[in-house]
């Protein structure tokens, strides 16, 4: 794993492969680890970027409140120091897709296309903000393990949960590596994030949104909200996968994510350059 040194910590991250660059944004309290399936295998035909963002893995912790737009910014401080000039694409899987939201807002001349997964747009509502402010409060008092113990139930689907105890072992190792820094920035800054839903049309790169069938923490509707709006979109669901699509069903979702691309590369005109 590589590091680098931003405005007020280190970030850690992955950066294996050589070819189109997709940098993947890790969803909240879970590290690059994340990708492991991806980075292993779509590293043979592009090149994967895979940050810990900060308070995750093994990147810094500084304190305070991490709001979507500031984590984008340290992606897009990444993709500088990298020297990355031509357009990318973008993987979020859920908090990871508010980020990416936020990075189309702010740089969206970097993109040039979009995969969005277990992921919303709307913001959130204020019962959510109040669960926010509860977890933050458990955080503090009971540590990483009341997070992990309230979280791991709904991240995999039920059938993986009950199945595969090595899966589950492993999302609670890569959960138990996030500081509670990390778990309260995150709670802050997701509580402040703007509803993306009036946004979604300004989207004009393609969209490819992949969604685990059993998804316990995203609603369908929502998955369809965005579907809706967003004018050069597919959708593809998953199924027997939940919240992590791309760790429980892992050829499935780097299919998807190859066709994806390789749609790119018969346009031939995806290695437009930045100006
Ligand atoms: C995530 O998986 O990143 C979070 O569950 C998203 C959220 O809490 O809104």
């Amino acid at each position: 794993m590589k590091a680098i040194e931003l405005n007020d910590y280190r970030m850690a991250f992955e950066d294996q492969g050589k070819g189109i660059p997709i940098v993947f944004i890790h969803g909240y309290p879970l590290n690059s680890e994340l990708w492991r399936p991806q980075i292993e295998s779509l590293s043979n035909d592009f090149r994967v970027i895979a940050p810990d963002l900060r308070g995750h893995g093994k990147s810094q912790a500084p304190p305070g409140t991490y709001n979507m737009e500031l984590l984008a910014s340290d992606c897009n401080e990444l993709l500088d120091y990298l020297k990355i000039k031509e357009k990318i694409i973008i993987c979020g899987l859920s908090m990871g897709g508010y980020i990416a939201f936020a990075f189309h807002r702010t740089f969206r001349h970097r993109l040039r296309g979009m995969i969005f997964t277990a992921t919303k747009a709307s913001a959130d509502t204020p019962d959510q903000k109040e669960n926010r402010e509860k977890s933050i409060l458990s955080a503090n008092e009971r540590g990483i393990d009341f997070i992990i113990d309230s979280m791991l139930p709904k991240l995999l689907s039920p059938i993986n949960s009950l199945n595969n105890p090595g899966l589950v072992d492993r999302v609670k190792n890569i959960m138990r590596d996030t500081s509670i820094e990390g778990i309260i920035g995150d709670l802050r800054g997701m509580k402040e994030r703007p509803d993306s839903i009036p946004y979604l049309k300004e989207i004009q790169e393609p969209v490819l949104i992949i969604q685990g069938q059993d998804d316990q923490i995203i609603p369908m509707v929502e998955t369809q909200i965005m579907q809706t709006h967003i004018p050069n979109c597919d959708l593809k669901l998953i199924p027997g996968a939940g919240h992590l699509p791309n760790l429980e069903k892992p050829e499935e979702f780097n299919q998807l994510v190859r066709l994806f691309l390789n749609n790119f590369l018969e346009n031939k005109n995806f290695f437009i350059k930045l100006s």
